[in-house]
């Protein structure tokens, strides 16, 4: 019978064996999966498990030092990488979705071979893949949970990608992931994390990329999840988050006549991302953030909330 308790146990018992003394290297991104590949590791080989964390500069707000000080509080030797300038210097001028994913994708693989070539002699790569990442290894989008080998076909291969592969959560399905990590006594926090793409608010920014758009769509985002949470909504919800549309509308603010950004709200029940139902919010709740949004958020005068299911609409918009 398969329980949380045996898994854990059996599987750091292989990866003892499997690794011995080697050395591995593996990329944290925040979400569900990595983490959790990394704390069985960690109970098997130890310090011998070196994890890089890298800030693409596109994560939520304060998102990237919350998550590292959480990792370190857990025991994980793990390095933060911060390359925003990297990443938004690679996007200045680019607006179309893919070639957004694209050099996401190179300049991470470019950071993350640097930061592996750091680590002497080390003889492995884990990725937090789970099953259905296995099964539609190969998706239009790179899939929920998207493992750094689905970006890599640039040219040749970077070093790190010739490391041996280990996947220890591999036959797991999410829930399963889930009640690993809580058997583990991982935080809650970290366990019911909505899934967040790897090219981050890049792609929820339409159109052309600057920094203060990320700006302005990390408060936006802030302000929904932190009122999801406190209306005590976010665990039902299976992924939310905000989109900065590229137009721009007339609003007035006391005597001034004003000219300026749209966000969209989105909000989404879901087993796998597959298919997707927009949730009803309460009323009640999209009044309040709407109006604190607008508030709070310079730059903003308009929000919408998007009543589009998937299929057709994609739960991203980009
Ligand atoms: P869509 O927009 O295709 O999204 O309905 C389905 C799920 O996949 C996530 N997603 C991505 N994840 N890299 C990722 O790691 C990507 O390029 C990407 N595009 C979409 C999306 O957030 C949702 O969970």
């Amino acid at each position: 019978d398969w329980t949380p308790d045996s898994f854990v146990e059996e599987t750091v018992s292989d990866l003892k064996a499997q690794l011995g003394n080697d050395k591995v290297v593996l990329g944290l991104s925040g979400g569900v999966d990595s983490s959790v590949a990394a704390i069985l590791l960690h109970k098997a080989i130890g310090k011998n498990l070196y994890c890089i964390f890298v800030n693409n500069g596109l994560l939520r707000k304060n998102e990237y030092e919350s998550v590292l000080k959480q990792y370190e509080g857990m025991g994980l030797n793990v390095k933060g990488v911060d390359a925003s300038a990297r990443f938004l210097d690679a996007l200045e001028g680019v607006s179309d979705p893919e070639k957004k994913r694209k050099a996401i994708g190179r300049v991470f693989i470019e950071v993350f071979d640097d930061e592996a070539h750091l680590i002497e002699d080390v003889k492995w790569l884990a990725q937090g893949t789970i099953y259905p990442d296995v099964i539609e290894s190969v998706s239009a989008t790179g899939g929920p949970s998207a493992t750094i080998k689905s970006h890599h076909n640039v040219g040749g291969l970077p070093d790190f990608m010739k490391l041996k592969i280990v996947e220890p959560l591999k036959a797991l399905f999410k829930d399963e992931v889930r009640r690993v990590g809580a058997s583990m006594g991982m935080d809650a926090s970290i366990l019911g994390r909505h899934p967040f793409p790897g090219p981050g608010l890049a792609i929820r920014i339409l159109g052309d990329l600057t920094r203060e758009k990320v700006r302005i769509l990390q408060e936006v985002d802030a302000v929904f999840i932190d009122n999801l949470k406190s209306w005590n909504l976010y665990d039902s919800v299976w992924q939310a988050g905000a989109i900065l549309l590229p137009v721009n509308s007339v609003g007035v603010m006391g005597d001034e006549r004003t000219y300026e950004k749209c966000v969209a709200l989105r909000a989404v029940e879901s087993t796998d991302g597959m298919t997707a139902d927009w949730v009803n919010l309460p009323y009640e709740f999209l009044q309040k953030t709407s109006n604190e949004i607008i508030n709070k958020v310079k730059g903003v005068n308009r929000v919408v909330y998007d009543i589009s299911s998937k299929p057709p609409a994609t739960i991203e918009w980009e």
